[in-house]
C-alpha cells in the first residue's frame, strides 16, 4: 500500500484554491493546512496533547538538528519521532538542504553532496541524498523531503540554473534511496530562483520523475512579496493538480491567504511560536506586541475573537506580567494561542473554499487585519 494518498475534493471557480484531504499512515490531513514546526522534536513550549487540543494533525520537524542532536539512532531507537516525542499524529521531516545553506559553516558544495561544519560542536559533517533519505527512514516521518539545494537571493541566473540542475539531479538520487515507499511518501523540491522559466523547468524535471507530492522551496528568502506571488502562481501551474502542493517555510497570516490562492495546499513557518517567545501576538485585528506597556491594565484576552483555551482564560495584563517577569508560562500562553490562530484560520479557509467564499473572507481578514489587498 502506497505511504500517502491525496483526494482533491473541490477547486475553486475564481482562484486557484483547492480543498483536499491527504491520508497518511498516522493521521487524514485536511487541506490547506498549516503545520507547526517541531525543529528539535518539540514545537517550541507546547506539549503533543496542546497541539492535539489546537487541531494541528501534522507537524514540521529537522533532518538537520536531529542529525546533529540527538543523533537520528537515538530517535529511531524510540521507534522514531512518534514514539520519541510521544505524537500520534503525521509528521514532516524537511531534508536539511536547506538548513545546511543557513545555519552550518565552511560548507562545500560537490556533486556528491555538502561537506559542512556543525553549528553545534564545529565537528565535520556530510550530507548528501543518500544520507538524507537514510536519516530520514531512521526518523520515520509520515512524509519526507528530497534533499535540494536553496540558492541565496539574490542569485545570478547562471548560478540558480546550474544549482536547479544539480537539485533536480540530487532529486533523482533522493528517490532512488528511498526504498521504504510503503510508510513514508517522498516530496520533490522546486527550486529555479525568481526566474520564472526556471521554475517552470524545475517543476516540469521533477514532474517527469513522478513525486507523490510537490514542495516549492527558495521562496521568502528576502524577495518582495509580489515577486513571491508571482513566482509562486507561475510555479503551481506546472505541478500535477491531483498531487499535493507545498509552500515552504512560508506562513505569515496574508501568506496563507495568498498562497491557498495560487494553488497551494501545504505551509510551515516559525513565526507564530518565534514571535511568540517575544511576547507577541496574532489578533483578528493585526498583531499586538503584549508586552507593551499599553496592555498593563488590560484584561481583555489577547483576541475577543479567538476561542482558544488561551483566550476563555487569561488577560493582556496577566500574560504581560508572565512575559515582563520571564516566566515560562508566558511564552507557553502566547504560542499556544498563536498557532491556535494560524491552525484555525486555515480552517476558515478550508470552510470558505466549501461555500464559494474564499475571496469575501480574504477580503474580511485583510480590513480587519490592516492588510492592502492587491
Ligand atoms: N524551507 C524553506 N525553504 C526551503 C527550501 O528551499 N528547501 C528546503 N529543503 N527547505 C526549505
Ligand atoms: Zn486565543
Amino acid at each position: 500500500m502506497a505511504a500517502m494518498s491525496f483526494e482533491l475534493l473541490k477547486t475553486s471557480s475564481d482562484t486557484a484554491a483547492r480543498r483536499g484531504r491527504i491520508h497518511t499512515p498516522h493521521a487524514t490531513i485536511e487541506t490547506p493546512v498549516f503545520m507547526p514546526v517541531g525543529t528539535q522534536a518539540t514545537v517550541k513550549t507546547l506539549s503533543p496533547e496542546e497541539l492535539m487540543e489546537i487541531g494541528a494533525h501534522i507537524i514540521l520537524s529537522n533532518t538537520y538538528h536531529l542529525h546533529l542532536r540527538p543523533g537520528e539512532d537515538i530517535v529511531q531507537g524510540a521507534g522514531g519521532l512518534h514514539g520519541f516525542m510521544h505524537w500520534p499524529r503525521a509528521v514532516l521531516t524537511d531534508s536539511g538542504g536547506f538548513q545546511v545553506f543557513s545555519l552550518s559553516n565552511l560548507r562545500k558544495i560537490s556533486e556528491e553532496g555538502v561537506e559542512f561544519r556543525s553549528h553545534i560542536s564545529g565537528e565535520k559533517r556530510f550530507l548528501s541524498p543518500e544520507r538524507s533519505i537514510e536519516i530520514q527512514h531512521a526518523l520515520g516521518a509520515d512524509i519526507i523531503m528530497a534533499f535540494d539545494e536553496c540558492p541565496p537571493h539574490p542569485a545570478d541566473r547562471e548560478y540558480i540554473y546550474n544549482s536547479l540542475l544539480r537539485t533536480t539531479r540530487w532529486a533523482k538520487r533522493s528517490k532512488e534511496a528511498h526504498h521504504r515507499t510503503s510508510q513514508q511518501a517522498l516530496f520533490g523540491i522546486v527550486q529555479g530562483g525568481m526566474e520564472l522559466d526556471l521554475r517552470r523547468f524545475a517543476a516540469e524535471s521533477l514532474v517527469e520523475l513522478d513525486f507523490p507530492g510537490y514542495a516549492i522551496g527558495g521562496l521568502s528568502v528576502g524577495e518582495p512579496k509580489p515577486l513571491m506571488n508571482e513566482v509562486l502562481a507561475h510555479t503551481t501551474q506546472y505541478l500535477p493538480a491531483d498531487k499535493p502542493r507545498y509552500l515552504m517555510g512560508v506562513g505569515a497570516p496574508d501568506d496563507l491567504f495568498e498562497g491557498v490562492m495560487r494553488g497551494v495546499d501545504m505551509f510551515d513557518c516559525v513565526l507564530p511560536t518565534r514571535i511568540a517567545r517575544n511576547g507577541t501576538v496574532f489578533t483578528s485585528t493585526g498583531k499586538l506586541v503584549v508586552r507593551n506597556a499599553g496592555n498593563a491594565k488590560d484584561y481583555a484576552p489577547l483576541d475577543e475573537h479567538c476561542d482558544c483555551y488561551v483566550c476563555k482564560n487569561y488577560s493582556r495584563a496577566y500574560i504581560r506580567h508572565l512575559v515582563k517577569a520571564e516566566e515560562t508560562f508566558g511564552i507557553r500562553l502566547t504560542s499556544y494561542h498563536n498557532v491556535y490562530f494560524l491552525v484555525k484560520l486555515m480552517e476558515k479557509i478550508r470552510v470558505s473554499i466549501e461555500n464559494g467564499t474564499f475571496l469575501a473572507l480574504r477580503k474580511q481578514f485583510y480590513d480587519a487585519y490592516g492588510y492592502n489587498e492587491n
